[in-house]
This record gives structure tokens, C-alpha cells and sequence, in this order.
């Protein structure tokens, strides 16, 4: 879906139009100047949007939130909110959320970026919308790693260590 047409409808939503300006790259799409509970609206419901016309995580995301879309997209506003806006809103736990989901495969971390760029592009100035990136891939990062780390991480040092023995015990 192109992020473009995807947001919510006028009547749907208070957007707060006051907060978004011209963009000066030609297009005269108007953005974000700011981040606030109004935007970051927009945007996971414009992200959820076009995630579920994704070809696979569309279908990942449809099976385990049949019936809770809902309460999954005010899930992810106070996500949003307690990252972009620290104000402490979310209180759950990502990483068990994602290590319980066994379909998951490496590459869909990336997939899911590819999808959130583009919105977040769409909706922010260009400034702001590099640092929701840069926050987004980190969590991303971390996400990766709490799901997928442990096949390609390496054992400490001291476990392949064969210089220094164990002599046994003096006593
Ligand atoms: C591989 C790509 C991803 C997939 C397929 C995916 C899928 C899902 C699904 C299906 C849930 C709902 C779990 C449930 O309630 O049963 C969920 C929850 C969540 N996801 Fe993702 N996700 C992905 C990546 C990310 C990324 C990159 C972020 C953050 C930048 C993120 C943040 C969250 C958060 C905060 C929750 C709520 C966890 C909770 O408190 O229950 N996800 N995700």
C-alpha cells in the first residue's frame, strides 16, 4: 500500500494538520514538525496499514491478531509514545512477543523496515524522520538478536581458552 493513500480518513481521526508544514523537496506534501500523540497516531496506523498488504508479515501479523487489531494498535501508540515521547505509557515486553513467534525467519526483521521507512518518510520532515528511523532499527537490532543471536553468536573466550587449566584441586 502507498503510505501516501493509506492514512486515516478526515472524519476518522483528529489530525492535527497545525503541526505538519510544507515539504520544500517539491512534492508539497505536507509532514510532521514534531512528534506527538496526534502524529505518532498517524503513523501506526499508517505502518499497520501497509504491513498488512505485505505478502508474508501481512500474514504473519493477521493470524496472531485476529480479532485484538485493535487493542494491538493502541498497544503500539503507547510503544511509540514511551520511545519517541518517554513518558512511560507502554509496559510490556517485546522481546517475548517476538521469540514466541516461531515463523518468524531472519530476514523479516528487514522486511519489516522496509515497510516502516517509506511511512515514516511520508509522514515526518526529513530530520525527524532519520531519527524515528535510527531508533526503529535499533529496537529492530535488538530484536534480531534476542530471536535470532544465539545461532551465530560466539562462546566467551575463557570456554576455548586450552592454556589455562584446570589443575585440580590442592586439597
Ligand atoms: C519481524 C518483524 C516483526 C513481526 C512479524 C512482528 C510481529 C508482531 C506481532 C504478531 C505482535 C503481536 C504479538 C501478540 O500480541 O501475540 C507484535 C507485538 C509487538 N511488536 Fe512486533 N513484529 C516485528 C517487528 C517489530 C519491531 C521491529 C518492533 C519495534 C520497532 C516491534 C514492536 C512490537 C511491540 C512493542 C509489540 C507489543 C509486545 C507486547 O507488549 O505484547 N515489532 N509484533
Amino acid at each position: 500500500m502507498n503510505p501516501r493513500n493509506s492514512g486515516p480518513k478526515s472524519d476518522q481521526a483528529p489530525v492535527s494538520r497545525r503541526h505538519r508544514v510544507a515539504d520544500d523537496a517539491g512534492d508539497r506534501l505536507l509532514r510532521y514538525e514534531s512528534v506527538d500523540e496526534a502524529s505518532i497516531r498517524v503513523m501506526v496506523q499508517t505502518f499497520y496499514g501497509c504491513i498488512r498488504e505485505h505478502p508474508r508479515l501481512g500474514e504473519i501479523f493477521s493470524r496472531r491478531l485476529e480479532g485484538r487489531w485493535d487493542e494491538h494498535l493502541l498497544k503500539m501508540e503507547s510503544f511509540w509514545q514511551s520511545v519517541l515521547l518517554k513518558n512511560g505509557a507502554y509496559k510490556g515486553k517485546p522481546v517475548p512477543a517476538h521469540m514466541k513467534q516461531k515463523e518468524l525467519v531472519s530476514s523479516d526483521y528487514g522486511e519489516w523496515l522496509t515497510v516502516f521507512r517509506p511511512v515514516v518518510r511520508e509522514l515526518f520532515v526529513p530530520d525527524l524522520a532519520d531519527e524515528i528511523i535510527m531508533v526503529a532499527e535499533r529496537i529492530a537490532q535488538s530484536l534480531w538478536l534476542a530471536t535470532f543471536g544465539f545461532a551465530a553468536a560466539t562462546p566467551p573466550p575463557e570456554l576455548s581458552v586450552t592454556t589455562s587449566e584446570w589443575g585440580g584441586s590442592s586439597r
